[in-house]
């Protein structure tokens, strides 16, 4: 073909418009208070794993990779500590953080970076010797009587200034190795941030910023408890809520300052994780030693997006399977400015079921805590198996989402996706879509009516626990696709219209997104509503409306 000056300028600007798609970042996008991570230009699902604490050297890292391989996931969360790439002040050590994105692309899995630094769970444990022995210049809190607490100060101007600048130079260092690849998708700045036994830094800085005006842009997002204060320091703004907003604010200032320098030089999307606080209990009472003041907990989310503008999301971290917690938990943390994003749960079998639930709810991504065959359990919080047994509640839920995680990732954008957990209570419950209700029960077997008494009143064998759940995606108006196990589901139709089931097939989706119909379920199969078998299942249900 020969080229015309005009087709080559439009082959050139298709070559360009080409790359430039081939070299978009990840970033997050907002649509309808919806969220996506976009990734290469479209909604990307994480099925995380998170390693242990101290997998994060290049001999531990096989335990790792087979973990992450078994459970399905397509992306590891690892810790890159300061102590590591800065053992000596000003000489940074990047190796394996080389090693780490060398062998994820080998695994073919995509990583999340978790930043340990001035804080890891509120404390200074991965900071560098350099900086634990330097207490005069590296300042820990101070409380009422002057007395050091074990955290450090986010009043530290040369903590800040050394942990920012060891940041810089992991984003350069990224930026360096990864831009173009991209196996990297996002940074943690810190974890689990907060401080435990303290409410906030008394020494001079602090106090003097304490006593000053509270800052316009948090005023307007976070407001004051007494109405009519509205303007004014912290306590005559926040009163009893004064010491823990602020001492979040300082924090949340400084996590921020981090986070936009890292930015500066390589933008991609960032987080803080949450030790959570009972999202029970509402209001949230003021400060009484019973959680990490200062850490981004429900209640103080919008004094971090006042605060530290840099950060994208405020995760939970959770670790109590109680489903009325992990259900609060999840509607706390889901806002039009705070996409869902579970970077750690526990890794104890209760806690699967409750995967259907996040990703229904339209969740970027989710991360069970320690996948990882290293000989160390964090029970009771996780599980105690370290063998293969470890991963088998989310792999078999991962198993399913993985071949569809960019479809699921669209349709949870576009607000097409719905999802729950079994409740402690065991009780039914339903999801309601325009047009279509999913009435669901639990405990029952897949053939007949607990009505009908004896064998049939009795719970089904396996179900001592609660386990089930689903999540569903209205893909047409009268077309849903159900993944799930463990529960009975009756489609009906919703407010009083007529309706019925017209096709249900259970199948899958090919590598092209095609759906591969396995086989037609009628009969016994849906004389009793669709009951999904213990091990994961996916449907499309085609419902129809007599004319
Ligand atoms: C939450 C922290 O963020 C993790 O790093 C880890 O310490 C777990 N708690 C407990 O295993």
């Amino acid at each position: 073909m020969k080229k015309t000056p005009l087709l080559a300028a439009v082959m050139a600007c298709l070559f360009s418009l080409q790359a430039t798609v081939a070299a978009e970042l990840p970033r997050l996008v907002t649509h309808d208070g919806r969220h996506a991570l976009l990734v290469d230009g479209k909604p990307f699902l994480i099925l995380g794993a998170q390693a242990h604490n101290s997998s994060n050297y290049p001999a531990a890292l096989k335990q790792v990779w087979d973990a992450a391989r078994d459970i399905k996931a397509n992306t590891v969360l690892m810790p890159v500590a300061w102590e590591q790439v800065e053992p000596e002040e000003g000489r940074f050590d990047f190796s394996f953080v080389d090693t780490l994105v060398a062998e994820a692309r080998q695994q073919r899995k995509h990583l999340v970076l978790l930043w340990f630094a001035t804080w890891k769970n509120t404390s200074a444990q991965y900071t560098p010797a350099w900086v634990k022995l330097a207490p005069k210049r590296f300042p820990a809190m101070l409380d009422q009587e002057g007395k050091p607490s074990y955290c450090l100060s986010p009043f530290g101007d040369e903590t800040l200034k050394a942990d920012k600048r060891a940041f810089v130079a992991l984003m350069s260092h990224l930026k360096k190795i990864d831009a173009e690849q991209r196996t990297v998708l996002m940074v943690q700045v810190e974890n689990e941030v907060g401080t435990y036994g303290l409410v906030r830094d008394y020494a001079p800085a602090a106090q003097a910023a304490f006593e000053q005006d509270v800052p316009a842009a948090v005023r307007a997002r976070k407001k004051a408890p007494v109405p009519g204060a509205a303007s004014g320091n912290w306590r005559a703004v926040y009163g009893d809520y004064a010491d823990e907003y602020f001492h979040a604010w300082a924090i949340a200032r400084y996590i921020g300052d981090i986070a936009a320098a890292g930015r500066a030089v390589y933008d991609l999307p960032m987080f803080v994780n949450n030790a959570l606080r009972n999202p029970l209990e509402q209001p949230p009472k003021p400060w009484n030693k019973n959680f990490a003041s200062g850490g981004p907990s429900h209640d103080v989310i919008d004094i971090y997006k006042a605060a530290a503008p840099a950060i994208d999301i405020v995760g939970p971290d959770i670790y109590n399977f109680e489903s009325a917690q992990v259900n609060a938990n999840l509607a706390l943390f889901q806002r039009p400015d705070n996409a869902l994003w579970v970077p750690e749960i526990g890794t104890k079998p209760a806690y699967g079921r409750f995967l259907y639930a996040m990703l229904g709810r339209g969740a970027i991504g989710v991360s069970p805590f320690g996948v990882d065959y290293f000989n160390y359990s964090n029970h009771p919080l996780g599980a105690t198996a370290t063998d293969r047994t470890l991963v088998e509640p989310f792999e078999r839920i991962y198993r399913m989402f993985a071949p569809i995680q960019r479809l699921w990732a669209q349709w949870a954008f576009e607000g097409r996706t719905q999802g729950i957990a079994e409740g402690d209570d065991r009780q039914p419950q339903q999801l309601d879509f325009p047009g279509w209700t999913a009435k669901l029960t639990y405990r029952l077997g897949r053939f007949g009516e607990a009505s009908w008494g004896g064998e049939f009143a009795k719970p089904a064998p396996g179900t001592e626990e609660p386990s089930g759940g689903v999540a569903m995606a209205q893909i047409a108006p009268d077309e849903f696709i159900l993944i799930g196990h463990r529960v009975r589901v009756r489609m009906e139709p919703a407010g009083g219209t007529s309706g019925m089931m017209l096709r249900a097939e259970q199948g899958h989706f090919d590598g092209q997104g095609r759906w591969q119909m396995e086989r037609v379920l009628n009969g016994d199969q849906v004389d009793w509503g669709l009951n999904l078998p213990a091990e994961p299942v996916m449907l499309k249900v085609r419902m129809g409306r007599p004319r």
